[in-house]
């Protein structure tokens, strides 16, 4: 091998003349007669080499048997290329190298598929063949994207006398909000280690011994639906502080995720970000994560349909709408694809009426009398050629399907731009959400979520609405981040374990540590973990969480490169003393 002397997205005019050798893989092979053009690419960029058959004393016929990802060493002669040739895409598009020599260091085998077109394989193969795939560089830039993150949160964080403590990856099974990754244990036949779903409680714990401000980039395992946002292990930018509060947390984080946004992308986020308490986001928006780089905003219709004769909604508890500008385009077709779409989120169906001369036309319009078109437009904001869409139903499914019909509009209308960012605080969430199924309250946020000071009373009262202290931060449609002021009395946490129907014997047994913990001189504290590949999605403008892992799972939590997960030996499963249960099909 020719030791490199430059990498192959770095030569430059000034280099005309020099000697130099590059190291790197067969991008592309261009044959014109007796001249061969290849694309010599590494990480860095890409370099024309060319080998000249009147000049090239090596063996000119195996130069022609190039093909794509051999790995070559080459040594030649900068050249300027001619005028017509000069590529002002490529960073090295004014030269090429003239090869004198070169080494073939490895041939590639024909490719599963053309490592250029990633939009041409379909994502099992290249998932199959993520080796290929992370050559492509879309997802060099995204790796770059993400190392530059991980540089960035530490040295900011560090400045901000943040300490990186580790917590253990085996830990005890604690109930949070979705299933455990399970680790059985050799040594104590028939016990089970847990994945962390979060370093939670060791965070709470670090702060009980004192170490003030602990951060940590750390994978969490969650065995839950997968979704383009969502990975069975997956990573945070996990904090906690004590002697804070909401204010505290919010500026820290404020200027952390500047900090990140600037260095990595170089873009200011200015000012304070703005807050939305849970309730108006989901008045407003109908998500708790609302997407603020468009209006379409949702309005409330029911003094309108009550007066109507559409009596479908009559009996709604919630009727709201959202105008789309220009929506009365959309075919009877379209229509009936966003009426499917909605119904997805458990609505009956999608109302809707354009404006049109100065009124309403189609849809529900003829139950509505003039007087009600002309206060309708005139309070809604509609015009001609817009489109009313209206659900009704019992307020969170008018909500939730509002909203995603409002994401999904968006979508369809591009009304987002990527290098738009939008930051949103969303504050004051219920404590707890009512679990139909298991008929029981269940943690909005964590067990060890502070319910808000003026509401501690309504734990006794009317803890279904009790609101917490706790906060996401969201972007661009995203929960970038969630946390919360913990709990730090021990009597207000035994309450709230008591209201999530656990007894006193069952909160000591699943979190015995951190209950009487807090009996040791808790200080008042609170925490926040981003999202760490979710940050990156939004820095690398991709809405596939599995383009900024180098390794991820599919949907169905399989890695197609390793095949796992996989079977294991019966001795590994005798020394384990586990036994397979057949399946029940
Ligand atoms: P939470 O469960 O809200 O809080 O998680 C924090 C952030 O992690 C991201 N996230 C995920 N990203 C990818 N795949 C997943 N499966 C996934 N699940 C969550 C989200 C989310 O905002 N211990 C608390 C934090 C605290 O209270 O301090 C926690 O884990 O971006």
């Amino acid at each position: 091998m020719f030791k490199r002397t430059h990498t192959c997205g770095e030569l430059q005019k000034v280099n005309i003349g020099d000697t130099v050798s590059l190291n790197g893989w067969v991008n592309t092979v261009r044959l014109h007669g007796q001249v061969v053009f290849v694309d010599l690419r590494d990480r860095y960029g890409k370099t024309q080499i060319v080998f000249n058959a009147d000049s090239f004393s090596g063996d000119f016929e195996a130069v022609k048997k190039l093909s794509m990802e051999d790995v070559l060493s080459i040594k030649g002669q900068v050249k300027p290329r001619a005028e017509s040739a000069i590529n002002p895409n490529m960073a090295t598009g004014e030269i090429e190298v003239v090869v004198e020599n070169y080494i073939m260091l490895n041939e590639a085998a024909p490719l599963p598929f053309v490592i250029s077109d990633r939009d041409n394989a379909e994502e099992n193969l290249r998932l199959k063949y993520r080796y290929l795939e992370l050559r492509m560089e879309e997802l060099q830039r995204n790796m770059l994207i993400r190392h530059e993150t991980y540089q960035a949160t530490r040295s900011y964080l560090s400045a901000e006398k943040f300490v990186e403590i580790e917590t253990p990856m085996l830990m005890k099974s604690t109930p949070e909000g979705a299933r455990d990754y399970l680790v059985p244990s050799r040594i104590h036949h028939g016990k089970f280690y847990a994945l962390p779903q979060s370093p939670q409680i060791y965070k709470q714990i670090l702060m009980i011994s004192g170490y003030d401000r602990y951060f940590q980039i750390v994978k969490c395992f969650r065995d839950e639906d997968l979704r383009a946002d969502r990975q069975p292990e997956f990573t945070q930018i996990d904090m906690e502080l004590s002697f804070i509060d909401e204010e505290d947390i919010y500026s820290t984080m404020e200027g952390l995720t500047k900090h990140v946004f600037k260095q990595v992308r170089n873009v200011e986020l200015s000012g304070s970000f703005p807050r939305l308490t849970w309730a108006e986001a989901m008045d407003t928006y109908g998500s708790d994560k609302p997407d603020l780089r468009y209006g379409m905003e949702l309005k409330d219709v029911k003094e309108f349909t009550n007066a109507s004769d559409f009596n479908a909604f009559k009996s709604a508890e919630r009727v709201m709408a959202i105008v789309v500008e220009g929506g009365a385009k959309y075919s009877r077709k379209i229509i009936d694809e966003l009426t499917d779409y909605v119904k997805k989120y458990k609505a009956k169906g999608l109302a809707w009426m354009k404006g049109e001369n100065g009124g309403f036309t189609g849809g529900i319009s003829k139950f509505f009398s003039d007087d009600l078109h002309q206060s309708m437009r005139k309070e809604l904001g509609v015009n001609d050629g817009d489109i009313l869409f209206m659900i009704g139903d019992i307020s969170s499914i008018t909500l939730n399907a509002l909203g995603h019909l409002r994401v999904e509009i968006a979508k369809r209308e591009s009304l987002t731009k990527k290098d738009d960012f939008k930051p949103v605080w969303i504050t004051e969430f219920p404590m707890f959400e009512y679990d139909e199924e298991a008929d029981r309250f269940i943690a909005m946020h964590h067990p060890f979520t502070a319910p808000r000071e003026d509401d501690i009373g309504k734990l006794d009262s009317d803890p279904s609405n009790t609101l917490s202290r706790g906060y996401d931060l969201t972007m661009n449609g995203y929960e970038i981040a969630g946390g919360s002021i913990r709990i730090h009395s021990q009597k207000i946490q035994e309450k709230v374990f008591s209201l999530l129907g656990l007894s006193r014997e069952e909160a000591i047994e699943k979190f015995g540590f951190l209950v009487e913990a807090l009996t040791y001189g808790a200080p008042p504290h609170g925490g926040i973990a981003f999202g760490f590949d979710r940050l990156v999605m939004l820095l690398a403008g991709t809405e596939n969480i599995r383009d900024v892992i180098a390794f991820p799972k599919t949907t169905s939590a399989t890695s197609l490169m390793d095949e796992s997960p996989s079977n294991v030996s019966l001795d590994q499963l005798d020394d384990l003393r586990i036994q397979i249960k057949q399946s029940e099909k």
